[in-house]
């Protein structure tokens, strides 16, 4: 298969829009949802500027537990009351922190990171996980950003789980 992609937008809301039709001809067809995240991780990686690291937490029923990404290794385990995944994960809902020094409970996996983006990936009524992007850039994600990722979640997440 090629994976030759290319993004070409530069407002935030056209980049997520072309990263969505690109996940969603990624993982057509394909029923292994962490192969999907792996594929999604690196799609983002790829798209999204001004990131050190990408990827997925899976929820295994009780905690986070660490699934694709792109960036450096990570925690591997995050209990629902612990973070900003945790928290995202907890609530349903995605968590936008300009300052992760300012986030009470803030896992700080990767030294360089400085704002988070983290919205929960729900299949049905099913928490799947999170996607969790982080930037070394204070105030990185904008609410085009959010939406954007949020879209691109709800899009695909039945080929996640
Ligand atoms: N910062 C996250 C932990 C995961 S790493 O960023 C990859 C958190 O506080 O939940």
């Amino acid at each position: 298969m090629s994976t030759a992609l290319t993004f070409t937008a530069t407002e935030p809301a056209e980049l997520w829009a072309e990263a969505g039709d690109a996940a969603a001809a990624l993982v057509a067809g394909e029923p292994d949802g962490i192969a999907n995240m792996a594929n999604v991780a690196a799609l983002i990686w790829q798209a999204i500027p001004d990131l050190n690291w990408a990827g997925f937490y899976r929820f295994d029923g009780q905690e986070l537990v660490l699934g694709p990404f792109q960036g450096k290794a990570a925690c591997i385990r995050i209990p629902l009351d612990k973070g900003v995944c945790g928290a995202a994960a907890r609530l349903g809902a995605t968590q936008r922190v300009d300052d992760v020094h300012a986030f009470p409970g803030h896992i700080a996996c990767d030294a360089d990171s400085r704002s988070e983006l983290v919205v929960p990936v729900i299949a049905g009524d099913r928490l799947v996980g999170v996607l969790d992007l982080d930037s070394p850039v204070p105030g990185r994600f904008s609410a085009a950003d959010q939406a954007g990722a949020e879209a691109l979640m709800a899009r695909i997440a039945e080929a996640l789980a």
